[in-house]
């Protein structure tokens, strides 16, 4: 049975995978709503594109708050006050802190322009395209308290061809990202991929978690 899921979608930037999910929800192919979209960097273009879609649009600046904790402790309020079951990080380039974490056990989401664990960080299409890397890709993995770890929900490889530049494997990159953040949220809510609702450190999770 397909549980429709309530998403709180968190974002940095430019917000094109918040976009694919919300073009995914209109075209019937991802049933989720997006409750809340929030920022923490003001002006971006992702809050426009879900202003645009009607929906509620936040940001929350980390200079507003004394500490990480404070800002977290912000953030997770907003989630609960717009009654998110499922976080999804779309380009946010934060760490979210342990009281987010537990208020969502392994409901917490990233996406990443590779494979990891290989080229971790910011700057990853960069990264294996300087590296000479012939394959690289796409995954979507559960988040914790560490940049780009946690367990793995799905790969998708992209391969780096010989007469790639960085702009065109960039392009082709965020075409699979598009494709592949709402098939996994999908198979989220048909029950495809289930997540534990406790966070017993279950690796793979494409099967009831034996916790
Ligand atoms: C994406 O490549 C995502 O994998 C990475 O940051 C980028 C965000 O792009 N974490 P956008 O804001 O969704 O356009």
């Amino acid at each position: 049975m397909t549980h429709k899921l309530k998403l709180g979608v968190l974002i940095s930037g430019n917000g094109s995978n918040l976009q694919a999910i919300i073009d995914a929800i209109a075209a019937g192919s991802l049933d989720a709503t997006v409750q809340v979209v929030i920022s923490n960097r003001r002006h971006v273009y992702g809050l426009q594109r879900a202003r645009t879609a009607g929906i509620p649009a936040i940001t929350l600046d980390a200079k507003h708050y004394e500490t990480f904790d404070d800002f977290n402790r912000a953030l997770l309020g907003e989630l609960l006050h717009h009654r998110a079951d499922l976080v999804v990080m779309a380009g946010y380039m934060k760490l979210v802190s342990s009281h987010v974490l537990d208020a969502f056990p392994n409901r917490v989401l990233n996406i990443h322009p590779a494979l990891l664990p290989a080229f971790k960080g910011a700057h990853a299409i960069r990264d294996a395209f300087a590296a000479g890397a012939e394959l690289t890709g796409v995954t979507v993995h559960i988040a914790n308290e560490n940049f780009d770890e946690g367990p793995i929900l799905a790969q998708r490889e992209v391969p780096i061809l010989p007469d790639d530049t960085l702009h065109s494997l960039e392009s082709r990159i965020h075409e699979v990202e598009h494709r592949l953040y709402p098939e996994v949220l999908q198979d989220i809510a048909t029950g495809k991929i289930q997540l534990c609702v406790r966070p017993c450190g279950a690796r793979y999770q494409r099967r009831a978690c034996p916790c």
